[in-house]
């Protein structure tokens, strides 16, 4: 499964990117006004880090609007995966884009009926959102199954990027369902990583190692 970071700040992706395992990246309006910087030179700096897709989203209601943003965001680098929501208006951006090969990432995806559609429409990806689902008592990570199953039936070749992830267990259901990308926040993705065993080994492992002598201890 491939990770992106579900971010927009350039220290976050920095320090994931130098871990060796970032695929990509995703933002959305809600994450680049959190930076208070000018938009486009924010998709310009992360596109200097990131060599995987970036999600870039449109403001735009309506699809003339949508496939307008779209195009000067592209000319940023053949990288830049705008994002649409699914909207009609959102499907007919897609099928004009996907026509004009600009990656796009339909989301805000909340039902299987709504990712069928994306895929007809020439998506290059879907992002449901699980977290926004689970908050509501529904379950998130059966509308992956249910998508992945969709795409599977007919051969789609849209991929699925789990989306909205609140804490390691998503991303871990995400990858046993077969997703083929996570987007996860670096709070999350640092989670991943932890492990109370692994730092008392470590420990254990530094004071034996303190019991030899200087001699013992060289090579
Ligand atoms: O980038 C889209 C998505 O991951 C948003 O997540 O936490 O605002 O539901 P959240």
């Amino acid at each position: 499964m491939k990770i992106f970071i579900d971010t927009a700040n350039i220290d976050e992706i920095k320090e994931v990117a130098s871990w060796g395992i970032l695929d990509g990246v995703t933002t959305n309006p809600t994450l680049i006004a959190r930076e208070k910087r000018n938009f486009a030179d924010l998709v310009k700096e992360i596109h200097t880090i990131v060599d995987g897709p970036i999600s870039a989203e449109v403001i735009s209601l309506e699809a003339s609007g949508m496939v307008e943003e779209a195009r000067k965001l592209s000319k940023i680098g053949r990288n830049i995966a705008i994002k649409i929501p699914l909207t009609e208006e959102g499907l007919k951006a897609t099928k004009v884009l996907s026509q004009e090969r600009i990656m796009t990432n339909m989301t805000l995806c909340f039902s299987p009926a709504q990712a069928l559609l994306a895929a007809k429409a020439g998506a290059t990806f879907i992002s449901p959102f699980i977290g926004r689902l689970d908050d509501i008592s529904h379950e998130g990570l059966e509308l992956v199954r249910a998508i992945k199953q969709i795409y599977a039936n007919y051969a789609y070749k849209t991929q699925i990027i789990v989306a909205s992830i609140r804490h390691p267990l998503h991303v871990v259901e995400a990858a046993k369902i077969g997703a083929d990308i996570a987007t996860v926040p670096f709070n999350v993705l640092k989670k991943l990583m932890k492990h109370p065993l692994t730092d008392i080994g470590i420990d254990r492992f530094l004071q034996d190692w303190q019991k030899l002598s200087d001699k013992e201890k060289a090579f």
